[in-house]
């Protein structure tokens, strides 16, 4: 059995962000806690994919963050040659690991020449613009872990906030390790018809993550 070997590691808000490999699988923790890892990507993947698929022909999406590109690979796989997708993450090593050591893991995700490239909080993009899916998997669910200022994406005024930036029938979606009623509740209280869904780890595992996918209504 091969060991996990620590190839780097960066302090960031939320304690240590280290990336990790054992042979050819890849980990990226914070603050001792896993955040990624390569063997089990279905329901980041799955993220992308209820995310964009039917969205029109120049969709703009905002995917935050990186992480290993899976979300941005499969939004990519999802969305027509005219779409526009940007990903914003908040730290830079994070898209040097991806430029170099795991590209491959997700089809090389950030040479797609659909992909621009926001170095900083998701959140400032989420204002800056009008999007027609925003995608968020920057924690472990709708609670701070990567940074304490992650709270601000999922209270009452991130979610009006992430609201009003979507064009009518836009999408929000977020990932998590669990369920979380109260924040199904806050969802709906910011107008979102929202949906969570039970999602595999990996196809055929038992293992279960957590998708809400909440529309902005039409019109
Ligand atoms: C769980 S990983 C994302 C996994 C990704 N969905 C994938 O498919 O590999 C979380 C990422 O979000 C980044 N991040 C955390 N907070 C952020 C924020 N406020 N804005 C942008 N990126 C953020 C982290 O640095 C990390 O790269």
């Amino acid at each position: 059995m091969q060991r996990w070997e620590q190839l780097a590691a960066v302090p960031s808000p939320g304690g240590s962000l280290a990336l990790w490999r054992r042979g050819d699988e890849f980990r990226i923790r914070i603050g001792g806690l896993d955040l990624m890892g390569s063997r089990e990507h279905g329901s980041e993947d799955e993220l992308g994919r209820l995310g964009c698929a039917g969205l029109p022909p120049t969709a703009r999406v905002l995917v935050g963050g990186l992480g290993l590109g899976f979300t941005l690979g499969s939004a990519l796989a999802n969305l027509g040659p005219g779409a526009a997708v940007e990903v914003a993450e908040a730290n830079p090593v994070v898209l040097e690991w991806n430029r170099t050591l795991l590209g491959h893991l997700a089809g090389q995700p950030l040479a797609d020449p659909r992909v621009t490239v926001f170095v900083g909080d998701v959140a400032r993009r989420i204002r800056g613009a009008r999007w027609d899916a925003i995608l968020l998997d920057v924690d472990n669910g709708p609670e701070a872990l990567s940074s304490p200022d992650n709270a601000g994406l999922y209270d009452a005024t991130g979610l009006w906030t992430a609201a009003a930036a979507l064009r009518p029938g836009g999408r929000l979606g977020v990932w998590s390790v669990r369920d979380d009623a109260a924040f199904t509740r806050r969802l709906h209280a910011a107008g979102f018809a929202a949906t969570v869904s039970r999602v595999s780890a990996w196809p055929g595992s038992g293992r279960k993550h957590w998708l809400w996918m909440a529309s902005r209504p039409p019109g």
